[in-house]
Parts: C-alpha cells; sequence; structure tokens
C-alpha cells in the first residue's frame, strides 16, 4: 500500500522539493530556511485525498480497543494526518503517546482558573515529548535504508533516538555539550546503545557540528530540524482536541527551547482546523527561561520579525538553547493564535517545578516554566478565570533528580535568586532528615510538618 501523500515546503521561500531531493540538513537550497510537511490533497476541498472530519473522529475513538500494535501508538493511531511512510508497516514504535491529560488541583485554586491542565508528555516511553517526534522520524530513516542516525541534544532528544534506533535495529550517534546535560538522559542514550561524542561546546555548538558530520557520510540527521520529527510532535494537539470532545482549549502553553515543539503543536491544532476537526485554533504561547531567551527578546525587538542568538544560561538544562532552530514557524504560532512569548527566571522556575510536584505530577525543570509562565500571565490579568488552559510538560521528574534534590536541599539557588522568596521557598523544601531508629523519632519528623 502507499500511504504516502506528502511533499516538504519551504517555511521561508515557499519552494517545494520531493522528499528524496531535501538535503541532508534539511535546509532549503534557495534560501537557508527549514521545511515543513504539506499534504496537497487536503487543500482542495472536495479532494479525494481530504479525510473526512466525521469518519476520522470516529475511526481513531475505535483503534483505543484495537488490539494491533500500530493502533496503540498516540501518534498512529492519527495515522491519517501524517501519511509520511510509504507503508505504515515501516512504523518503528514503542506505544508513544496517548498521554494522561491531569486537572491541576491545586494551582487550579491557586491561580483562580477552575480548568487548569496538565498534558504529561513525560509520561511516554523514555520519559519525554521527543518520543512522538522520534517514532516518526525514525521510520522515515528505516524505511529508506540508512543504517546510522543521529542527533545533537540537550538530552531529551538523544535518550528517545536511543531507544527508538535500537527498536529498529539502526546505529545512533549522539553529539552532546559535555557537562551540560542530565545523567538520567545521558545513562539513556548509553543503555540504548548510542555512540555518544560530549564535546567541549554548548548546544548550539553542537548542532553546528553534526551538521558538517551529515554532510561527509550517509547518516539520516534526526534534529527537530527533520521535519517529520514534527510531524509525531504534532499529535499531542489531537489527543487534547479529543480529550475535550473536538472544543479545543483556550490556552496551550508550551516551553520553548530548539523551538520545534510549539510550531509542532501549532501545525497539529492548524490542520485539524483546516480539515474541520475543530471549530478554531488555541491561544499558544512559548515560555522560556530568562538566560536563554532569544525568541521573548525577539518579540519585545519585532514582534518575531528578526532573532539575535544569545549566550545561553539556565539550570533548566533541556532549554538552554541560544540559536533555536525553528523560531520563524514558533513566532507564526504565537502571532496565528495571539499567544504570548514570555520568561520566567529560574527561583519562578525552581518553585513552579515543586508546585506541580506537590500536586503529584512530577516534571523536570524545563516543563515548569510553564506554570510559572501561566502564574505571570495571570498575574498580568491576559489570563481570564473562565479560560480553560492546558499546560504541556515535557519531561519526567526523574530525568533530572539532582536538580530536585538540590532544590530540597536549599543548595539550587543562589541567595541573590532568592532574595524576597524565601518564605516561599521554605514552604516547598522537603529535604530529607536523618533520624535515630525510634518511633518517637519518626513520629517527631512527621510533626514537625504537619499543617
Ligand atoms: N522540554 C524538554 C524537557 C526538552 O527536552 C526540550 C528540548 C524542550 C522542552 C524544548 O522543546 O526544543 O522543541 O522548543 N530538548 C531538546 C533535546 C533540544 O535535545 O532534548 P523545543
Amino acid at each position: 500500500m502507499n500511504d504516502n501523500l506528502h511533499q516538504l515546503r519551504c517555511f521561508g521561500c515557499g519552494a517545494r522539493v520531493t522528499r528524496g531531493e531535501a538535503r541532508p540538513d534539511f535546509r532549503c537550497s534557495e534560501c537557508g530556511d527549514l521545511f515543513e510537511v504539506e499534504y496537497p490533497g487536503w487543500s482542495q476541498p472536495k479532494g479525494n485525498d481530504r479525510p473526512n472530519a466525521g469518519a476520522l473522529k470516529w475511526l481513531w475513538r475505535e483503534r483505543r480497543c484495537s488490539s494491533e500494535a500500530l493502533d496503540h501508538s498516540g501518534v498512529w493511531r492519527f495515522r491519517e494526518m501524517l501519511p509520511i511512510l510509504d507503508s505504515f508497516g515501516n512504523a518503528v514504535t514503542l506505544s508513544e503517546g496517548n498521554t494522561p491529560l491531569y486537572h491541576l488541583t491545586r494551582a487550579s485554586k491557586a491561580l483562580g482558573i477552575d480548568q487548569l491542565y496538565a498534558k504529561h508528555q513525560g509520561m511516554n516511553p523514555t520519559g519525554s515529548f521527543k518520543d512522538t517526534g522520534m517514532t516518526a522520524a525514525m521510520s522515515v530513516a528505516k524505511e529508506r535504508g540508512f543504517e546510522w542516525v543521529a542527533c545533537a541534544s540537550t538530552g531529551n532528544t538523544s535518550a528517545a533516538m536511543a531507544a527508538y534506533a535500537a527498536r529498529a535495529g539502526l546505529r545512533s550517534l549522539v553529539v552532546i555539550p559535555d557537562g551540560k546535560i542530565a545523567w538520567g538522559k545521558l545513562s539513556q542514550a548509553m543503555d540504548y546503545g548510542a555512540v555518544t561524542c560530549t564535546v567541549k561546546t554548548d548546544f548550539d555548538g553542537c548542532l553546528k557540528l553534526l551538521i558538517q558530520v551529515v554532510k561527509e557520510a550517509r547518516i539520516y540527521l534526526l534534529n527537530s530540524v527533520n521535519p517529520y520529527r514534527l510531524e509525531g510532535q504534532k499529535t499531542p494537539a489531537f489527543e487534547i482536541a479529543e480529550a475535550f470532545d473536538w472544543n479545543v482549549p483556550d490556552h496551550l502553553i508550551v516551553p520553548g527551547g530548539n523551538l520545534a515543539n510549539s510550531s509542532a503543536l501549532g501545525k497539529g491544532f492548524r490542520e485539524l482546523h483546516q480539515l474541520g476537526l475543530v471549530a478554531r485554533m488555541p491561544r499558544i504561547s512559548v515560555i522560556q527561561a530568562e538566560g536563554a531567551n532569544p525568541l521573548v527578546r525577539s518579540f519585545a525587538k519585532d514582534h518575531g520579525a528578526t532573532l539575535e542568538p544569545v549566550e545561553a544560561h539556565t539550570r533548566a538544562t533541556a532549554i538552554r538553547i541560544g540559536n533555536p532552530a525553528s523560531w520563524r514557524k514558533a513566532a507564526r504560532v504565537i502571532q496565528e493564535t495571539g499567544g504570548w512569548c514570555l520568561d520566567v527566571n529560574e527561583a519562578e522556575i525552581a518553585i513552579a517545578k515543586a508546585e506541580l510536584g506537590a500536586e503529584g505530577l512530577g516534571c523536570e525543570p524545563a516543563s515548569a516554566v510553564t506554570l510559572a509562565g501561566l502564574k505571570k500571565l495571570r498575574a498580568q490579568g491576559a489570563v481570564e478565570p473562565g479560560e480553560t488552559v492546558v499546560l504541556l510538560l515535557t519531561g519526567h521528574t526523574l530525568k533530572d533528580a539532582d536538580y530536585t534534590i538540590d532544590f530540597h536541599r536549599g543548595t539550587l539557588l543562589k541567595n541573590e535568586e532568592t532574595a524576597g522568596r524565601e518564605a516561599e521557598l521554605a514552604g516547598l523544601q522537603r529535604n530529607a532528615q536523618a533520624v535515630d531508629a525510634t518511633t518517637h523519632a519518626v513520629l517527631a519528623a512527621m510533626k514537625d510538618k504537619v499543617g
């Protein structure tokens, strides 16, 4: 069966190439911008290739009860929305997606927003949202006969890539910034058998280096410049829309690093709208760390028209990125949906992460920027109490246990970062206590913490 109905369109100049013509770095040879996957049949109102909205909703629900491996994937369950393979039989899946949508009870009370939810993408097989993109692009790599795949990473992409490559029987190369990724993520790349190179540079330097490498050897680049990654990463938009019975929430808040995920989710909602599955797109806002905020600066300067790279610094290592590849795509999503782009500081990130933890929803620091950003937006009056808001949590709390332990021990932040927030922090810190081996000592430890 030939399921393949797509072409690649340059985001910058609109040039179209067939899939075989894309360069190894996935940059347009005319203007140097990135490509997007496009499905020409969808723009014809009555064309045979345009999926039928009602039939799709029914089919996707039916697949939840199916025993087929492909239907167990929250990405491939929606396969009519990503016809990128010659045969879906080539899909490499670890049953990704179908992640939980939690109501945030404490945060909704604190912020006065009843309908506040977290879509937890950290509940994917390798613990981050990257799995949804990786199943799509790895399947393409396998179908096209590549033996090697590669990525530069702040950790999660490498963990996901290594796992999916192992499942596909391909070899994988990981290039990461020395000393700047969380151990949990590095350990995953090793466990799944990647060749891992640590380089004395930052993420942006790693990506630059790897792009040179893939121009010299037949290696399939699996960074998010690869447009097929975004096809998988758009599927949480479908899950969210489905969870709200195809009435999209008012506002989706996403962390921003290399800015592919916000781009992908925007594409997902745009396509649902284009095909008539939903009546509108949600507002999509992007939150960056204050020390890694090139898109925030860009919006402040000229509303996302140009971007100056920055030297990135943040303890939220996943989003420590100063020169984001997909910034133009993300800027378009923010502009077209009326979203905001703002940054949050290190203390705000740490506090938001602890608050989510206290709800039983641990996540990694990069994910917590979403709650920190919402708190700011709410304080500015930009979000109304009656709105339905979804925070996208991108990674599992165990990815970066050092960060969490340092927070609770009170060693994470410097004095100048905590100034004025000491009491708030103390109320959230739950360091382990060394106690005597007596019931009295254990009960006393509990008493201290009651109330
Ligand atoms: N949250 C987490 C946990 C991440 O790992 C990343 C990116 C982001 C948010 C930002 O997503 O880049 O699409 O804007 N991590 C990449 C990596 C860069 O290599 O794992 P983005």
